[in-house]
């Protein structure tokens, strides 16, 4: 919680009073080319980022009547972290977002900081009916003044609702609906329907632990279960959790995977996201008997730090997972805050701080009797490509400079790379302009990838940014398909199929131009592909 405090100062005093003026500069919303808005040097042109000031955790993200909500902690008064509000924007394709109102700002039980939101189609809370079901939210009060007078807890959660399509809201006159007893860390409710037993299910972070709760109308809550005490990694505090029920992709079979971030302690530093994957029966979560033997008795060697990581790039925090999609949709749509609190406050963006990734599809993959999520980009990025390059014949090399191969104009921003590895026992992708470079290395020898920012541009606003990132391999890979999406401000990279990803952000003080691909024996460049992303803000 220290983190929060010493930031906390500064903003806490403005907190109430201009809240009716934001709500007016916010309801334009929007970009403009004319004031120079969305054109600034590091200002992400295809990912979501608010119009001005800070932005850090995705909250109640929810898919209603045509729209994907996306609401985010948010700070209006600053670009660093202060009195949370949610900020909101929808979106009709997942692409393109437009800014509305704050949806959420505090009030005298506190600021309101992380949780989920779920439509309530049967009406069960009363706040709306059958027929104009609520949209409710479900978030954690951190009342700052109890923190500061050295209460023993001051987070709790509390409920909103919408019969607008989240347009306006109202907080329940009974809040808050779940205090904690005891454990000052006590936060981010999701809430799910629980089909098998008729009931909201609750799943919170507990400082170094997730609990799950049950209702029946999101307004009394029921202790069920605690899980992950002595489990999986604990170098900091747990955070952000997401029970998320999935099916085994290819099959029948379901399970439920358990996202939990933590910060600090994950491997690359600073936070990141650990997952779980196991059985949920309605009250209990019971690990996975292979998975809970990955994690204790004999590592697998991708477990880092005692968890299995989400990514392994720095930047991707606090994701969580879209509720009610349409029965039409299967998929696990994803989304996490592009950045690590290592450095949150001080990465060199003006006017605006935070980023999210690019939405993503998780899915369950089984080898064995492995369970392991993979991370995807979604297929409605598609929309935003835009003259497609392709290679026409494969190329065999040492050094092979792709971005002239693929006669790449100026630097795409998403491409495609196979690249077959033969006797090669490490390969390095190096983008970058003529100073600066960001280092993408597959070893074989120390079964491991790495992602190199220390040369990448900005770096030294904080100590630890240029260390390197790195995912470890459970054996040596021989063939690598690449799929990367380049912003002005951030890299991700997504490896066979999303097995590994790198999600991290990169401040260059000159746009990348360049592309190549150098190995320690000759390597096939199979395949490749190049498209320029257009900007979602124009
Ligand atoms: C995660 C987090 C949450 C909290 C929010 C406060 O980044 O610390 O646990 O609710 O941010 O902004």
């Amino acid at each position: 919680m220290k983190r929060y405090l010493s930031v906390l100062g500064v903003t806490l005093g403005l907190s109430f009073g201009l809240t009716c003026s934001l709500t007016q500069t916010f309801a334009s919303g929007g970009a403009s080319s004319a004031t120079g808005l969305y054109q600034e040097q590091y200002r992400p042109q295809f990912h979501f980022s608010p119009v001005q000031q800070w932005m850090n955790d995705p909250n109640g993200m929810v898919y209603y009547a045509g729209e994907y909500h996306f609401f985010y902690q948010h700070n209006p008064y600053s670009t660093i972290w202060g009195p949370m509000h949610w900020g909101h924007a929808v979106s009709k394709d997942l692409v393109h977002w437009e800014h509305l109102p704050i949806a959420l700002f505090p009030d005298h039980h506190g600021a309101i900081f992380s949780g989920s939101a779920v439509m309530d189609l049967n009406n069960t809370s009363g706040f709306g009916s059958k027929k104009n079901p609520p949209m409710v939210a479900i978030f954690t009060y951190h009342d700052h003044w109890a923190e500061k007078l050295g209460a023993k807890t001051f987070q709790s959660q509390g409920l909103a609702y919408s019969l607008d399509k989240g347009r306006s809201w109202t907080k329940y006159a009974g809040n808050p609906v779940l205090k904690s007893p005891d454990i000052p860390d006590f936060r981010d409710p999701k809430v799910t329907w629980h089909e098998a037993s008729k009931q909201w299910l609750m799943t919170l972070a507990v400082k170094d632990r997730i609990s799950f709760y049950a209702s029946k109308d999101l307004k009394k809550w029921q202790h069920l279960s605690d899980f992950g005490q002595q489990i999986g990694a604990h170098g900091g505090v747990w955070e952000c959790p997401d029970l998320i029920k999935m099916r085994v992709e290819g099959s029948a079979e379901e399970k439920y995977v358990l996202l939990v971030s933590i910060n600090p302690g994950a491997p690359n530093g600073g936070s990141g996201t650990q997952y779980f994957v196991g059985d949920f029966d309605g009250k209990t979560f019971t690990l996975d008997k292979k998975f809970a033997r990955d994690l204790t008795s004999h590592p697998a060697a991708d477990v880092m730090d005692k968890g299995v990581w989400l990514d392994h790039g720095t930047d991707n925090y606090a994701g969580v997972t879209w509720a009610n999609l349409p029965a039409t949709d299967s998929r696990t749509l994803f989304a996490g805050w592009m950045n690590n609190w290592n450095y949150a406050n001080q990465i060199p963006t003006d006017r605006w701080r935070g980023a999210m990734t690019l939405p993503r599809e998780l899915v369950l993959v089984k080898r064995g009797d492995d369970y392991r999520v993979h991370s995807r980009l979604v297929a409605e990025i598609e929309k935003l490509h835009q003259t497609p390059l392709k290679l026409t014949k494969p190329i065999t090399a040492k050094s092979i400079n792709v971005g002239e191969a693929l006669a790449m104009k100026n630097m795409r921003q998403r491409f495609q790379l196979s690249i077959h590895l033969q006797q090669a026992t490490t390969a390095s992708l190096v983008i970058g302009n003529s100073d600066e470079r960001v280092v993408f290395s597959i070893d074989n020898q120390r079964k491991q990838l790495q992602l190199q920012r220390a040369d990448s541009g900005q770096v030294a606003f904080e100590s630890g940014f240029a260390k390197p990132q790195i995912a470890a391999l459970s054996g040596a890979l021989t063939r690598v398909d690449l799929d990367v999406v380049l912003d002005r401000s951030s890299i991700e990279i997504f490896v066979n199929g999303g097995e590994r990803v790198f999600t991290s952000q990169i401040f260059p003080t000159a746009p990348y131009d360049s592309v190549s691909l150098n190995a320690d024996a000759e390597v096939t460049l199979q395949s490749a592909s190049a498209f320029v992303l257009g900007s979602i803000w124009n």
